[in-house]
């Protein structure tokens, strides 16, 4: 494993410069998702696979840049499914933007999930590893990540990211939404899914909710490489992450690129989810 935290560390650095320095505009190419990738997604993703193929243990890796998997190692442990660029519509805004990664041990289903991990680019670089516990890592001056602290979440937060076009919510998602910032939360959402939950994890707890939608009725975010690896970690800090009825840690995915409903959170959030979703 530390040879897995190693390479996403060097692969870090890299797209960081990548990011601050590199070419900002489009390729002409399309995702399996359908989004026109830009040159940024296909360097983070090239410098991932170059960092990865340096280590034995990757046995293959399924990128969200990639339509299909692709063997490292044949005798590698881990098969590593990743998002090089999460966010990356928000490159010509500014906004943070992440990597995210879910280390799988011998298959690719959220059970064999051994460790989840995402770096911010922000203001600063981060990286947060979540293996029995989260803990999170900031970049310093001679380029090494040093440990800051250990991440909890508290029983209730006091945010509310909430994703998705809102024409397209169902009438008992709009309610419950609503019913939350009645409640007193505060609206927080970038839309970038990693500085989003980074935020919630590192304020001590709330909701990011990306709901099925009528046009989007699995949800859009994808099931290897964005929704498992922030399972894991909000599972891990003491929250909860559910597609509004169900652990997202029990389901399955028939394809690469599936996506759903997700809803990650502190504990007494989710259970607001669950309560309003089993109703419908
Ligand atoms: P990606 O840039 O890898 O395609 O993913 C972007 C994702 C996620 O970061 C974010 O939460 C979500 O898309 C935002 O979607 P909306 O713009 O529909 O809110
Ligand atoms: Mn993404
Ligand atoms: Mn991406």
């Amino acid at each position: 494993m530390k040879e897995i935290i190693d390479a996403i560390s060097r692969a870090a650095v890299r797209i960081k410069r990548e990011i601050e320095f590199g070419d900002t505009s489009y390729s002409d190419h399309i995702n399996k998702t359908g989004d026109t990738q830009l040159k940024l997604d296909i360097a983070s993703d090239l410098i991932i696979e170059e960092e990865f193929k340096k280590i034995p243990c990757v046995k293959a890796i399924i990128s969200e840049e990639k339509e299909t998997a692709q063997t490292l190692n044949k005798d590698g442990k881990y098969i590593i499914g990743y998002d090089p660029l999460d966010g990356s519509s928000l490159i010509d805004v500014n906004l943070a933007v992440g990597s995210i990664f879910a280390i799988y041990e011998k298959e690719v289903n959220a059970k064999s999930i051994v460790a989840a991990i995402y770096v911010v680019y922000g203001p600063r670089t981060e990286m947060v590893v979540a293996k029995d516990d989260v803990r999170l890592y900031r970049l310093n001056e001679s380029g090494e990540f040093k440990e800051i602290k250990t991440i909890k979440l508290n029983q209730k937060g006091k945010l509310n990211a909430t994703g998705a076009t809102q024409k397209g919510w169902s009438a008992y998602h709009k309610k419950l939404i609503e019913d939350i910032f009645a409640d007193g939360y505060r609206l927080r959402y970038s839309g970038g899914m990693v500085p989003d939950l980074h935020q919630i994890l590192l304020k001590g707890g709330g909701l990011f909710s990306y709901p099925a939608t009528t046009d989007t009725p699995n949800g859009k975010l994808r099931l290897l490489f964005e929704v498992f690896p922030f399972a894991f970690v909000f599972e891990k800090a003491g929250g909860a992450a559910i597609d509004g009825k169900k652990r997202l840690l029990e389901l399955k995915a028939s394809h690469i690129h599936d996506t759903s409903p997700c809803f990650f959170g502190s504990n007494e959030e989710i259970d607001r989810v669950l309560n309003e979703y089993a109703k419908h």
